[in-house]
């Protein structure tokens, strides 16, 4: 898929470009079909919302779900992350978020990059959100919402909050938040939520600066969150666990458009289950190769 001269100008002015209904019903039939079953598991990549069973966020399923193996090669995701950045990219987080009916928690105020930064030494800004509705989206279940023109900031200041949800999260103090809304137009488009029904797609650059409420209606909200870098802006540390900052820096290569409704083969590195090494971590900055 190739992005119009217009769409690359307000990507850059916005920060994020919306296509809704890009994935058909029966594409995303096949991606919701998978998720019960993936979210019953009980596995350190599926962090449960504080003090409920539900999960709010499942990591990684690229590697062991062939359906999401397959969407992680999409072409309607990857070629206008890939045109954007003139280079190939690699998965550095996948996650399949639930936001579940009555139970789907707060995501704070904060940029993508804070975390990646911070966390796990990533060079630059040049890695891209994508994210895909598996459920409609509506005004009450907790929609992502952004402050547009935020990301031409750059890095913004952060604090680690390890308390607020079950997940930590670099976060964006509320005076700072108030500041970028008024400079964004205040009540006239400093704040917007992309809305739309299940199959629609967002591509949103990691630094622009997003939340969500949390859902107090009974329609789950599950949405899937890819992140992809440039290849040579690939993590200098191992910080986190492997199932939420990907160590596989092989550029991906694209399947067919029709990928998720006539299945190709697929490699799935973590079918029989993760690997010990996905668990180990460090501090260390990564020795660059010559
Ligand atoms: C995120 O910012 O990573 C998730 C936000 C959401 O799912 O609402
Ligand atoms: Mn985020």
């Amino acid at each position: 898929m190739k992005l119009t001269p217009a769409q690359i100008d307000a990507f850059h002015t916005d920060g994020y470009l919306f296509f809704p209904s890009l994935f058909t019903p029966d594409e995303v039939a096949v991606l919701n079909a998978e998720v019960p079953a993936l979210y019953a598991r009980r596995e350190a990549y599926n962090v449960r919302e504080k003090g409920s069973d539900a999960v709010r966020t499942n990591f990684a399923a690229h590697m062991y779900s062939e359906p999401f193996a397959r969407l992680g090669r999409h072409p309607r995701m990857i070629e206008p992350v890939q045109d954007l950045f003139d280079e190939k990219l690699y998965m550095h987080q996948f996650k399949i978020n639930g936001k579940m009916a009555f139970e789907g928690d707060v995501w704070q105020w904060h940029q993508d990059y804070g975390t990646w930064k911070n966390d796990d030494l990533m060079p630059t800004e040049r890695a891209m959100n994508v994210a895909i509705f598996l459920d409609d989206v509506n005004e009450f279940n907790g929609p992502l919402m952004f402050i547009p023109g935020s990301h031409r900031k750059g890095v913004v200041d952060a604090k680690h909050d390890l308390t607020t949800t079950s997940y930590p999260l670099w976060t964006v103090d509320n005076d700072l938040i108030r500041q970028l809304v008024q400079r964004g137009g205040g009540k006239n488009g400093g704040i917007v939520s992309p809305k739309g029904p299940a199959g629609s797609m967002i591509l949103f650059h990691s630094c622009l600066v997003h939340a969500s409420t949390s859902n107090l209606s009974p329609w789950n909200r599950v949405s899937v969150y890819l992140s992809l870098c440039a290849v040579s802006n690939h993590i200098r540390r191992h910080k986190r666990p492997e199932y939420i900052a990907h160590r596989d820096f092989t550029p991906i290569e694209c399947l067919p458009d029709d990928c998720l409704v006539n299945p190709r083969p697929v490699d799935l590195p973590w079918r029989d289950g993760m690997p010990a090494s996905a668990l180990v971590t460090s501090t260390e900055e990564l020795r660059q190769a010559a």
